[in-house]
């Protein structure tokens, strides 16, 4: 591979924000990368010059450096069995359910986590190559948690961030893994850590005090030689203006009208948009909405139920069978209550364009977002920044990192279904003048605290940051 270009300012993160894709036929295709990640932190490196290291999502491909939408690329390799060790292995079948409260349970084995070293290393490296003297570096997500140690003992200069975009879990959880402390100490090189949530932040320097025995106070790791790790929150959030653009195009209006004919123009659109995910509570709200149905607390003329859920994971075996289980109960609850001309549930197993999800949002009446556990979830936000009329409900589970900022949302624990149908039906009968209450709260929120204001918050403080202390640590 040839030189790589250098930059001052570089994101490393598993994937780039564009996925090599092999389409039916043979032929290859661009595509922008699935999640959250993704679409938040693109707008940022657009408007802060720099590159973007990561995998381009293809197995044993080598590719150069390239330039796509104005961004500066620069693609990782991984090998075929990188990918099952490392990607789908040790990133989504340890760490992913470990973090997310072993909605599933985690698996351990040491190969994955050989892997799990060996590819941290390959990128560490890369931004090694690429980062130019005394330059940021902002290292993103689980799957690259031994990169800020890893880059540090090589490159010194560099101020180096990472932020999980996870929750990051319990104590009691965390102690499962075979390699905490490796992990632990991986996240140290760097000069901020940070989390979406307060909880997790403290959680984070306990566990270094526990663990790894570093004096810790507040906020701040004293490391024996002299430096300083700091730890943070920093809840993420979208581009809260090119939501509300996109929203306000007369074209999406009219895709959104179009949408609800082909509904049969219920009185009550419901949607539900995320990766097709265990933690995303998919099961407990399609079985909240076909009991609404099956026992006639809502009329299948009233309403009907969107779900986008975008493919995911697809090798990983817990995701084969969610998709076997989703196909099953929604083809069971449109069997059981469905009649000619009236489908209750719309699935569709695909991904779409930004325009499409937000013609998506200005049709629904109801979003509902009921993860297990879920770090954000963007999804919620986006919906909000796409109400610029003020009317619409976001029906959202308390585990997502979002029901932290938007409070007037209706409040789910979606692991109570009873619960659930009932927060449904309230959000479906309440008042127009209340739901716009709601919502014209929750819109000037996301309005306020967008992407742009997350990544500088993160950004001055990891240049503010203090990253050595005197010979004698305080306290
Ligand atoms: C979540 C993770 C991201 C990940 C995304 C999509 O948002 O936090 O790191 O990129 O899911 O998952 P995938 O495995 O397709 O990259």
């Amino acid at each position: 591979m040839s030189n790589p270009p250098t930059a001052a300012f570089v994101v490393v993160a598993n994937r780039l924000p564009v996925d090599r894709v092999t389409l039916p036929g043979g032929r290859t295709a661009w595509r922008t990368s699935p999640g959250g990640l993704v679409s938040a932190l693109k707008p940022v490196l657009q408007r802060n010059e720099g590159a973007w290291i990561g995998w381009h999502g293809a197995p044993a491909e080598e590719l150069e450096p390239f330039v796509d939408d104005g961004l500066e690329l620069v693609p990782v390799p991984l090998t075929h069995s990188e990918v099952e060790e490392y990607y789908e292995g040790f990133s989504n079948g340890t760490l992913w359910p470990l973090y997310h409260d072993v909605v599933a349970p985690p698996e351990f084995h040491r190969e994955w986590w050989e892997a799990y070293v060996r590819v941290n290393r390959r990128f560490a490296q890369r931004a090694a190559d690429v980062a130019e003297r005394g330059g940021v570096v902002w290292v993103q997500d689980y799957q690259l948690q031994l990169v800020p140690a890893m880059l540090r003992e090589m490159r010194p200069d560099l101020r180096i961030g990472f932020f999980l975009h996870i929750p990051f879990p319990p104590t009691e959880l965390f102690q499962q893994m075979p390699w905490r402390r490796q992990i632990l100490e991986g996240l140290l090189g760097a000069d901020l850590v940070g989390f979406q949530h307060q909880g997790a932040s403290q959680n984070f320097v306990r566990l270094v005090r526990q663990r790894v025995g570093h004096k810790t106070h507040r906020d701040t790791v004293y490391l024996p030689d002299g430096r300083l790790v700091t730890a943070g929150s920093f809840p993420i959030s979208i581009d809260a203006e090119s939501f509300e653009k996109l929203a306000r195009d007369p074209a999406t209006e009219q895709r959104a009208d179009e949408i609800r004919e082909e509904l049969g123009a219920p009185k009550h659109v419901l949607l539900g948009i995320d990766r097709l995910d265990y933690t995303k509570g998919l099961r407990q709200r399609l079985r909240a909405f076909g009991e609404l149905l099956a026992e006639g607390s809502i009329d299948l003329d009233d309403a009907v139920f969107v779900q986008v859920a975008t493919p995911s994971r697809e090798r990983v075996d817990q995701y084969k069978v969610l998709r076997d289980d989703i196909d099953r109960l929604v083809g069971r609850i449109n069997g059981d209550v469905g009649r000619i001309g009236r489908v209750p549930i719309t699935y569709l197993h695909s991904s779409y364009p930004k325009a499409e999800m937000a013609a998506l949002y200005r049709a629904a009446d109801i979003m509902v977002v009921t993860p297990l556990r879920d770090g954000m979830n963007l999804v919620a936000k986006e919906y909000v920044a796409c109400r610029y009329d003020d009317q619409g409900a976001l029906v959202l589970s308390e585990f997502a990192g979002a029901a932290d900022e938007l409070k007037q949302a209706y409040r789910v624990n979606p692991y109570d279904i009873n619960g659930m149908k009932a927060t449904l039906l309230q959000a479906m009968e309440s008042p127009d003048r209340e739901k716009s209450r709601r919502m014209r709260s929750m819109r000037k929120y996301v309005s306020e605290h967008d992407i742009d204001r997350w990544a500088k918050s993160f950004l001055d403080r990891l240049a503010g940051s203090e990253t050595h202390h005197d010979k004698h640590p305080r306290p």
